[in-house]
């Protein structure tokens, strides 16, 4: 990896609202040095560039944004895969699943050509059936291959909460799990607000939050993506900053901890799967796997996420 303290560069795989927005974030935040843009329609990408070089008097440091082609992920740190379609009305992120399987193909075996050493960051829907897609057609080291997973999820469940109990979602812990989409499940038994338990906090407190109910909280958080897409058609800012905050961390070696989708091998007692856990994420990528112990009725809804995802990986061939 280049890793080079002067010199972090990041790839974008994919112009369209989600990799254009998560350029953005990237360029605002000033986290790496070199930013290339690479999209199927290369003038987009030119673009995309030009408009965001044009914020460098206005950014608190430089990055420098160009269009390119794979050959130039050659010595990226990172790419990251956006390109994708949003589902049509009326389907799952599960059924864009054989086409998006297939552009991935293409797009790794081309970053692969070039040489490409570094860290995949996924965000491609269905995201932890393509992570591991990726993974496998890459031949990288699993801790070299990121999806978003249910990174987002879990911030959206942080959001909805602090709707509720009135404090910062920053200070609250606690994670969504499992596949980045229907599936997925809220860890209840792990989720703090200011290390106290969530669980602590309603008893304590039936008079002010008696009538929360965690089921409605929890269908919320899976449904929230649906909420955003039946308004505005897609869903962009909320992966976005997920993917630059996953790429902060790399670059950064932060070692912070995020639910990411992360291909096990034995974690959480499964393999062949990849699915949103807990994951210390530095410059290797996932540098560990944090494995909550989970209750029996976690431990249930963990065990159908998987077969979810299982039984769709079947159908591309895994
Ligand atoms: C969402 C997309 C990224 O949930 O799946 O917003």
């Amino acid at each position: 990896m280049n890793m080079n303290a002067f010199s972090k560069k990041v790839a974008i795989v994919g112009t369209g609202l989600v990799g254009s927005s998560c350029a953005f974030c990237i360029v605002n935040q000033g986290i790496c040095n070199e930013l290339l843009l690479i999209n199927k329609s290369h003038e987009r990408a030119v673009g995309e560039a030009m408009d965001l070089n044009h914020c460098g008097d206005f950014t608190h440091s430089r990055t420098k944004v160009y269009a390119g082609t794979y050959a130039d992920c050659k010595d990226m740190d990172i790419v990251i895969i956006t390109a994708g379609a949003p589902p049509k009305p009326g389907q799952s992120r599960l059924d864009t699943l054989a086409s998006a399987a297939n552009m991935i193909e293409g797009i790794v075996a081309n970053v692969m050509a070039s040489g490409f050493n570094g860290i995949f960051l996924v965000a491609t829907n269905p995201v932890d059936i393509i992570t591991y897609h990726v993974w496998k057609i890459s031949g990288l080291p699993r801790n070299r291959v990121i999806g978003t997973g249910t990174s987002l999820d879990s911030s959206r469940l942080k959001s909805i909460l602090s709707d509720i109990i009135p404090v910062d979602p920053r200070s609250i812990n606690g994670y969504s799990l499992g596949e980045h989409g229907d599936s997925q499940f809220v860890a209840w038994s792990h989720v703090t607000i200011g290390s106290k338990p969530l669980t602590e906090i309603l008893k304590e407190n039936k008079e002010r939050f008696g009538n929360i109910s965690l089921d409605e909280i929890m269908e919320k958080t899976r449904k929230a993506g649906w909420e955003i897409y039946n308004r505005k058609g897609t869903t962009y800012f909320g992966i976005a900053n997920a993917l630059t905050h996953l790429t902060r961390s790399i670059l950064n070696n932060d070692h912070q901890i995020t639910a990411v989708s992360a291909i096990l091998d034995g974690e959480y007692g499964l393999q062949d799967v990849c699915l949103g856990v807990p994951a210390i994420i530095t410059m290797n990528g996932i540098e560990d796997i944090v494995e909550l112990n989970l209750n029996p009725h976690e431990v249930q809804q963990l065990g159908i996420t998987y077969d979810v995802l299982r039984s769709n990986m079947q159908t591309i061939g895994y």
